[in-house]
């Protein structure tokens, strides 16, 4: 069977109660084997998540949805590397919402990821084409791609893209590129095994049916 990584990006959503009786649920659910779970978390449940997951004995990997560019100091409201590096393993780089909203750069996803390896973090970086991979500095990473209008917050319009176009994408990709790719932009538990089946496509970033746990327990079901 093949090894999947899924990962759950709850973007700017839930409190610490909300996120409580989610991983209480969740937690209810055997992880196959060959699924690594990964919840890109807001900072603010960071700490609770970590703990309920290491007392539990969890098969869940935290991450976190940003990073500073910056190493620990004078850099108000920033999270430095090591900061993120005490309560996960993982950091989301590069999201279409903070390029489009933040203005976010290809020069600042590569100081993001510089930072992020100096603490030992795995980065999922997040492309929309393939100049964005071209930019990347570095060849160990996870990418996902998420095409434009495809994420479900993006607008009425927004829909999943065409599996054979996700494909074709990806043979492009990989004549560059070596490491694990992502599929990510409306991504339910229905249509989730066709993208995870696609050759290439080694797992799923979900964003609005990750916030629902039972949702997100059937999408891993059905993911393999
Ligand atoms: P979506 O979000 O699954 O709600 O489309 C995916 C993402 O933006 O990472």
């Amino acid at each position: 069977m093949k090894n999947l990584i899924i990962a759950a990006n709850w973007k700017s959503n839930k409190t610490k109660e909300e996120a409580r009786i989610w991983i209480e649920e969740f937690s209810q659910f055997e992880i196959p084997e060959n699924i690594e779970v990964i919840i890109l978390a807001p900072y603010t449940l960071l700490d609770m998540l970590s703990a309920y997951i290491k007392v539990n004995s969890l098969k869940i990997k935290l991450g976190s949805q940003d990073i500073s560019p910056f190493d620990h100091g004078p850099y108000t409201g920033e999270i430095s590397s090591e900061q993120i590096k005490e309560f996960a393993d993982y950091v989301l780089v590069g999201h279409s919402e903070r390029r489009s909203n933040l203005g976010e750069s290809n020069d600042m996803v590569n100081k993001k990821i510089e930072k992020a390896k100096k603490a030992g973090l795995k980065e999922i970086v997040c492309i929309s084409g393939l100049e964005q991979a071209k930019s990347l500095s570095s060849d160990d990473l996870i990418l996902a791609y998420e095409p434009p209008g495809s994420i479900s917050t993006s607008g009425p319009n927004a829909k999943p893209k065409d599996p054979k176009l996700v494909s074709d994408f990806v043979l492009k990709l990989k004549e560059f590129r070596n490491g694990n790719i992502l599929y990510g932009g409306s991504v339910n538990h229905e249509d989730v095994k066709t993208y995870t089946s696609l050759d290439n496509i080694n797992g799923a970033l979900v964003g609005s049916e990750s916030l629902n746990a039972k949702a997100f327990v059937d999408l891993i079901k059905n993911a393999s």
